[in-house]
Order: structure tokens, then C-alpha cells, then sequence
């Protein structure tokens, strides 16, 4: 590690929150921040757009090879372009899986975001940055919401963007992603053995926020 380098990891399933806490945890720390599903998301979307196969490894290292992805949260830029929105249709996430399951993609993924941290203060999220990728970080957080809050809270996110998506396709849909995140052999959802576990069902953003900062800046001392 670098002297400077200090690093806060919120993993946990998709519609927990994580994002926007994430974000404005690192806002209020003066800290950068990192969505490192975003990054699973972009090289979905590159994949697909040139019809590569995950599981065409020689195909998959090409495109490694030559994606230039630079990460400017909240923007993420695809070889020069802006696909912070494309990124997020529902297109690229019932896809996003097979890439993310890649050994090849995630060994990327996993020293991209190593090299991305050093020198920085911060705030990663993802699925595997307490577990696999920052071990060592000295404030982890596991950020998780009851089944059917997390399909409400998803439902609205998805209405902001314009698709219309009943609530139970939405659970069904998630039960099944997470147990497929859970089971999956390569950086399965867990929560580290050090990291908390902040349950947001019964929380606001605020409440959710005020608890993190207060935990980071006790944990990190004044940062
Ligand atoms: O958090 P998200 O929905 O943007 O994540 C997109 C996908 O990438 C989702 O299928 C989980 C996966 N992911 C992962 O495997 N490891 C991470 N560190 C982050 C996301």
C-alpha cells in the first residue's frame, strides 16, 4: 500500500442502496469513489456490441486489451464515450452475468481496481471489495435490505429511467440474481469476516449515510 492510500469497501446485493451511499459517503469524506459494477456493466456493453461470446477467451482478451475505461464517478467513459447511461439498461443487466462470471474479466476487474485505488482515499462498492479485492481495507461495510424493499426501491430507480416493471418480476428476478451471485463459485456475495452488516430496510439514505461516516471517521480518525 501506498502511505495515503485508504480505502472503505460496501458490498451487498443489488438494490441495498449501495450506490447513491456509496457516492455520497465519499462526498462527505472527501474521499473518491469507485462502482466497480459499472465497470462489469461497460465491458458487457463492449462485449456485446461487437457480438463476443463470454466464454471466448481469445475474443474477451482482445477487447480487454483495447478498452480504454476511465472511471470519473458518476461518469463512465467506454473508449472516449460517455455510456454511463447505456450501461444501465435493462439490456446490459440481464446479460452482465455471463461477463462478470469470466475468470478472465474479473482478473481484469481486480487489478484494474487495485491500480485504480493507489494513492486514493476510497469508497469502493461492488459485490467482492471486502472479500477478494481489498482484503486489507480497514472499513468494510456489508450494505443489505429485506427481499421486497429492495424490489420497491429498484421498481422506482427503473420508473426515474422510464421502464415499467411490476413488482413481482422485479422479486423473482432478484431472488434469482442473488442466489445466483451467493452460489457462484468465483467471488461469491459475502459479507467479509470484519465487515459490518448495515441492514437499510428500515433506514433512510440519511440514517443509512450517518451511521457510515460516523463508523469510517472512528475506525480511520480524523480523515
Ligand atoms: O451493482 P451492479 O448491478 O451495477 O452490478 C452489475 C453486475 O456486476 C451484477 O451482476 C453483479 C456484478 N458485479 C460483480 O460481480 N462484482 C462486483 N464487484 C460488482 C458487480
Amino acid at each position: 500500500w501506498e502511505q495515503t492510500t485508504l480505502i472503505v469497501t460496501i458490498d451487498g446485493p443489488a438494490g441495498a442502496g449501495k450506490s447513491t451511499a456509496a457516492r455520497q459517503l465519499a462526498s462527505r469524506l472527501g474521499f473518491d469513489h469507485l462502482d466497480t459494477g459499472a465497470m462489469y456493466r461497460a465491458v458487457t456493453l463492449a462485449c456485446l456490441r461487437r457480438g463476443i461470446d463470454a466464454r471466448d477467451e481469445t475474443a474477451l482478451d482482445g477487447v480487454l486489451t483495447e478498452m480504454d475505461l476511465v472511471l470519473e464517478s458518476p461518469h463512465v467513459l467506454l473508449n472516449g464515450e460517455d455510456v454511463s447511461l447505456a450501461i444501465r439498461e435493462p439490456a446490459i443487466t440481464s446479460r452482465v452475468k455471463e461477463f462478470a462470471d469470466s475468470a478472465k474479466v474479473r482478473q481484469f476487474m481486480v487489478e484494474a481496481q487495485r491500480r485504480f485505488a493507489v494513492g486514493r482515499r476510497l469508497v469502493t462498492e461492488g459485490r467482492d471489495q471486502g472479500t477478494v479485492v481489498f482484503p486489507e481495507a480497514p472499513c468494510k461495510f456489508f450494505l443489505t435490505a429485506d427481499e421486497a424493499v429492495r424490489a420497491e426501491r429498484r421498481q422506482v430507480e427503473l420508473g426515474e429511467s422510464g421502464h415499467v416493471v411490476s413488482l413481482t418480476a422485479l422479486r423473482d428476478q432478484q431472488r434469482t440474481r442473488d442466489q445466483e451471485d451467493r452460489e457462484r463459485s468465483l467471488a461469491p456475495l459475502r459479507p467479509a469476516e470484519d465487515a459490518e452488516i448495515v441492514d437499510s430496510s428500515d433506514l433512510t439514505l440519511d440514517e443509512v449515510l450517518d451511521h457510515l461516516e460516523q463508523r469510517v471517521r472512528e475506525q480511520m480518525g480524523p480523515v
